[in-house]
């Protein structure tokens, strides 16, 4: 596996992103219930943010909660809230005090607990001052809504057909200030986008690995950024 010292310093990525999947798969190889696998996604998470820490990455996005993912029987959904909010309370502070500042990404419909939302709001104001990692989590998240919240907001703000652009619309997406994503991972051998980033990830290098998200811990990050720094991003012009 790749350590952070063979790495090129000079192209680490600014931004990446994650879909962290396979939980589910992880807990049925050893005969435990899905929930087992997200409780044990915990750790990965958080092995996964040290090492972007280390790296120095600046942005790290990570899809915890599909607009899509309601589709799943009402235990494993309101499981899913609960463990959220503690994963908020668990950490929190710990990232806060090394300079990671929490968004979030997604929609706030009522099926979204209050009590969780209020966690969430309270991680926000915590750690709004920090710059030195900003840690997105995309939780209700889906890259179609994200479009379609953002064509609803250009129409709330009377923008004239003429005026509509790429800058325009991006600029009404949830996190305008966000750069790309360089480079997304995406766990557990599946090789789809799963409706993440849409309007984000046109030229993000896509990395894909077998390892299940509950066994992902940061020296798969550095491979990941290792790939990444194999391809050559063209841009649909020519290499460089
Ligand atoms: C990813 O793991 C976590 C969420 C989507 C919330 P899964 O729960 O999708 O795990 P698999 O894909 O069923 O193995
Ligand atoms: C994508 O994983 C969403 C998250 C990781 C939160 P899914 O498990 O929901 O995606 P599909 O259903 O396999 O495409
Ligand atoms: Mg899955």
């Amino acid at each position: 596996m790749m350590a952070v010292a063979n790495l090129d310093p000079t192209r680490i990525p600014r931004h990446v992103a994650c879909v962290m999947d396979g939980n589910g798969r992880w807990a049925r190889q050893r005969g435990l219930p899905r929930t087992e696998g997200h409780a044990a996604g915990e750790e990965a998470l958080f092995d996964t943010v040290e090492g972007a820490l280390e790296l120095g990455v600046d942005w790290m996005t990570m899809f915890a909660f599909s607009t899509e993912n309601w589709r799943r029987p009402p235990d494993e959904v309101r499981y899913l809230m609960h463990f959220n909010e503690g994963i908020l309370t668990r950490h929190r502070d710990d990232l806060n005090s090394k300079g990671v500042r929490i968004r979030f990404a997604g929609r706030r419909d009522w099926r979204v607990p209050r009590r969780l939302i209020r966690h969430m709001d309270e991680s926000v104001a915590l750690t709004a001052a920090n710059r030195r990692l900003t840690l997105t989590i995309c939780f209700n998240y889906g890259g179609r809504a994200e479009i379609v919240d953002a064509v609803r907001r250009l129409v709330a703000d009377g923008v004239s057909p003429d005026k509509i652009d790429e800058k325009a619309l991006r600029s009404r997406l949830y996190w305008p200030d966000m750069p790309d994503p360089d480079v997304v991972i995406r766990t557990s051998g599946e090789f789809r986008i799963s409706n993440f980033l849409l309007w984000e990830l046109p030229y993000s290098e896509l990395v894909f690995t077998d390892v299940l998200w509950p066994d992902f811990r940061r020296e798969n990050l550095f491979d990941a950024v290792g790939e990444y720094q194999r391809r050559d991003r063209r841009y649909g012009g020519l290499e460089g």
